[in-house]
């Protein structure tokens, strides 16, 4: 039976929402946060990309939308494509988490170099809370991670994300079938109703558009199950930088060092990730590192997401066609000029999934595409990379496609995690819509998932045979 909902029922959830985000938000500004949590790759918190957020969770700058000042100009649809929100380790990383446990108490009786308090507390104090159950699931902070994103784009954009607009089911919520997407999706959605006051909402699950990664046999035969496509990362793993690392480690634990396998050294850079993004504590296991380790670390994590998810290989980027046609359909409908008495286009569609639904479709849009790809070999080149995958792909993160109504044409802007970021080659924060499209011709022609996912065909991008999709 669903919950009823009385006026009173709701005022009494906003006000304890809102005394929960008081909490939690003076909680954070106390928070010690480790100076290595920048680098923590696609496990960084949302709060490091946006540090205003660290002193208010709702703030919001409106001066990041820009459309010309010298037009006249409203938003008429905005498109999200959002990761999900901080989550638990996968079963995988609780086992290695589990095993490093094992072995630092078991172990780690050589002599040591320090007798720091932090060493203390990881032997005698720090107890391993994790659970395989635990599997990937979203955790509180996760859904006020989502709960908070809500609140903010609906200040951003009050026409769009309007209570009328909700209250007439005009905004399409999408999610990914896994748990911690649907939960995601819901907390976004309660952080709505908690901005309107306002409460039944549902989503459709579609994984062909939020999963189609898994579901493209060119990706997953040519990447996902292929050693050779991830050498660089291989090679990375035992090289001289990461060499450093697990040294310095297992003479910090006092672990022989045959012990202490490089998986084993992530497991503790990913456990002191964890208890910061699920517990907003400090552990212990940080002290195991300096800002030069995580470095080599976060290097470790780009180098995996590059290769696997990105420009290391065009099929990953090519295998988001479904969801890059999907989102521009959406625009073309939004964007079309419609007599007075035609129904208003969608207002925004809201699109949950994951780090590997967000890196392939940035890449195939052409971002964050630096001149030298990283390679194994060239960490001490690669300082300036644009490719920093916590920048780009944190918990919660996302893409915003905002079009504009102008007095010149629809106009689009994007943002990436409320941040504007040109189009590749276009000089505006928020070009003509048909300069954008232009840009993206030869992928508005082609991308199709037919041909490159499944070897239908000969036709590559910018194949002559139009996309039958369109
Ligand atoms: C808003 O952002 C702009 C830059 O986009 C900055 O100049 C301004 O100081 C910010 N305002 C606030 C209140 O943070
Ligand atoms: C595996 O990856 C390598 C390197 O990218 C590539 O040359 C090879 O063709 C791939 N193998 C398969 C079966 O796709």
């Amino acid at each position: 039976m669903l919950p009823s909902f009385t006026p009173t029922h709701g005022l009494l959830l906003a006000v304890l929402s809102q005394l929960s985000t008081r909490l939690s938000c003076s909680s954070m500004a106390n928070l010690d946060i480790p100076k290595i949590a920048i680098y923590f790759g696609t496990k960084t918190r949302y709060e490091e990309v946006n540090p205003h957020l660290q002193r208010d969770l709702l703030s919001v700058n409106t001066s990041v939308l820009r459309p010309p000042p010298t037009e006249r100009c409203s938003p008429v649809h905005l498109t999200a494509v959002i990761r999900h929100g901080s989550r638990y380790p996968t079963a995988k990383n609780i086992r290695r988490i589990l095993k490093l446990n094992q072995l630092v108490r078991t172990e780690a009786s050589g002599p040591s170099r320090s007798s720091a308090a932090w060493l203390q507390d990881i032997r005698s104090r720090w107890e391993p809370w994790y659970t395989e159950d635990m599997d990937g699931q979203l955790v509180t902070k996760g859904r006020d991670d989502l709960h908070h994103l809500a609140r903010r784009l609906a200040t951003l954009f009050p026409s769009l994300l309007s209570e009328e607009n909700m209250r007439k089911r005009r905004i399409r919520f999408i999610s990914s079938s896994k748990h911690r997407c649907v939960s995601s999706v819901e907390a976004f959605q309660e952080g709505l109703q908690q901005h309107w006051r306002h409460h039944e909402f549902s989503h459709e699950v579609d994984d062909q558009l939020m999963r189609f990664f898994e579901r493209c046999r060119s990706y997953v035969e040519g990447v996902e199950n292929n050693r050779t496509a991830l050498l660089e990362v291989e090679k990375f793993k035992h090289g001289e930088e990461m060499e450093g690392v697990r040294k310095k480690m297992a003479e910090k634990l006092g672990l022989p060092l045959d012990s202490l396998t490089p998986d084993l050294v992530e497991a503790a850079f990913f456990l002191c990730s964890y208890e910061l993004s699920i517990k907003s504590v400090h552990s212990p296991w940080c002290f195991l590192f300096d800002e030069s380790d995580a470095k080599v670390l976060e290097y470790k994590s780009d180098l995996k997401q590059y290769w696997k998810r990105s420009h290391g290989h065009m099929i990953s980027s090519l295998s988001s066609c479904p969801l890059f046609h999907h989102i521009f359909r959406t625009l073309d409908k939004a964007g079309r000029p419609r007599r007075s008495t035609e129904a208003s286009p969608e207002p925004a569609s809201i699109l949950v999934g994951h780090a590997e639904t967000l890196l392939p479709l940035l890449s195939l849009l052409g971002l964050y595409k630096d001149q030298t790809p990283p390679t194994a070999i060239n960490y001490h080149s690669q300082h300036g990379r644009s490719f920093r995958s916590g920048r780009i792909v944190p918990y919660a993160a996302n893409l915003l496609l905002v079009l504009y109504d102008c007095s010149g044409g629809p106009r689009l802007q994007m943002l990436i995690n409320e941040m504007p970021l040109q189009f590749p080659g276009l000089r505006e924060d928020a070009p003509l819509y048909r300069d954008v499209r232009a840009t993206y011709r030869h992928l508005l022609d082609g991308c199709n998932f037919a041909t490159e996912c499944e070897g239908q065909g000969s036709h590559g991008v910018g194949g002559r045979r139009p996309n039958t999709e369109l």
